[in-house]
């Protein structure tokens, strides 16, 4: 039976992100700029990289202490090969009920069956703007979004539960907001609106960029065109609403405008085996200097709840533009959100 644990304000540990890597076929402009993210650019060495047994072993530990829910992550967790067999392993796991995988979908129409085969059925998918030029602008790479989309219905067909995250720059793509919000109620697909955050040192980040979830929740006709959904479990990160027109949701992710930290109970694990609080922790944990040292599943399990246990991050909730840009944080790419 699961040991549940709590960190210093009493929130549990449920939701474990794993990154699988640090790489991404994207540049987009707000989290891998291309300028910083070059040919040059030192990605992670592959023996750095916890390997998919090792990853196994840790989502037992931390199963057994209340997680139940893991999301995959990157950079671009598609990059990685051999995804397919690293969720057949997961799978076996006592305790784990849901694993999702965020991905940006370029990799989709290669990977989609094979990752539906071996078990996974929750995507989200990343997806900016329906505009050509915009969405080739903001991913960097020229990449259209029709290509996106077809991969997206693809993985529909496969039978893939689908939602799409927008992340809102105002100035960049806000007037994509009501477009966007248009053609995924029309597939009776949910988009989920994230408001532009801090994370990182180098994607530019202030206060004028975000669109807050008030405007956007506005822009879509308000509470005269929204209802609001009950949340599922308590710690969702996404404030849910279903039209009251139609068969679709939308969500808001405003981690800026109205955090939601008071019952955080997501922990993450980088390609690199560190352990982290907060998304916007300056540092984390070497789960994996124990785990290559031949630490047993006592020793991990001790280390992991000697780090929740002191847990107290709430960022989002202490925000200040100051602490956006003075603080040092880690990289959006390098823990997958
Ligand atoms: P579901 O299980 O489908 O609800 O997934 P999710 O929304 O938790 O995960 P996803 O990877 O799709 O993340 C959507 C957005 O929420 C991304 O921009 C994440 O960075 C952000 N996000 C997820 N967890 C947290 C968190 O704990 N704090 C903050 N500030 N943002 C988060
Ligand atoms: N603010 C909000 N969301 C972000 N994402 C990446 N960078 C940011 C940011 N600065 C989103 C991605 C993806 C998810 C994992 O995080 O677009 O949907
Ligand atoms: Fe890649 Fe996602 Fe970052 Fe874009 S936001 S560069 S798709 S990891
Ligand atoms: Fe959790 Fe940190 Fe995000 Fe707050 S800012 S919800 S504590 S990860």
């Amino acid at each position: 039976e699961a040991n549940n644990i709590q960190d210093r304000l009493l929130r549990p540990m449920r939701d474990l992100r794993i990154s699988v890597t640090d790489r991404c076929n994207f540049r987009c402009t707000y989290c891998m700029p291309k300028d910083i993210f070059g040919d040059d650019y030192a990605f992670m060495p592959k023996d750095m990289l916890l390997s998919w047994e090792e990853i196994t072993r840790l989502a037992g530990l931390f199963a057994k202490l209340g997680v139940h829910k893991i999301r995959l992550t990157g950079g671009e967790p598609l990059m990685r090969r051999g995804l397919p067999e690293l969720i057949r392993m997961l799978q076996g796991i006592h305790g784990i009920e849901d694993i999702g995988c965020t991905t940006n979908g370029l990799l989709l129409g290669q990977q989609a069956q094979s990752l539906y085969d071996a078990g996974l059925r929750r995507l989200n998918v990343s997806l900016d703007a329906l505009d050509p030029e915009l969405f080739g602008a903001m991913n960097g790479r020229g990449i259209k979004p029709a290509i996106i989309l077809q991969n997206i219905e693809e993985a529909r067909e496969i039978g893939f539960q689908v939602k799409v995250n927008m992340v809102v720059q105002k100035g960049v793509n806000d007037r994509e907001i009501v477009p966007m919000a248009a053609y995924f109620k029309s597939k009776g697909i949910t988009l989920r609106f994230i408001e532009f955050m801090d994370v990182g040192n180098e994607n530019g980040w202030n206060l004028k960029q975000v669109t807050a979830k008030r405007e956007i929740f506005d822009r879509l006709g308000g509470s005269s065109a929204l209802e609001p959904v009950t949340p599922d479990h308590p710690g969702e990160v996404a404030r849910r609403y279903s039209y009251k027109d139609g068969q679709a949701e939308v969500g808001f992710i405003s981690s800026v405008s109205e955090a939601f930290c008071s019952n955080c109970s997501r922990v993450r694990l980088s390609s690199d085996g560190k352990m982290y609080a907060c998304l916007f922790a300056s540092s984390g944990f070497d789960i994996r200097r124990l785990l290559r040292g031949c630490a047993s599943d006592e020793e991990l399990l001790a280390a992991i709840i000697s780090v929740w246990e002191k847990r107290e991050d709430r960022y989002s909730e202490e925000r200040t533009e100051h602490m956006a840009s003075n603080r040092k944080k880690i990289g959006m790419s390098y823990i997958g959100g």
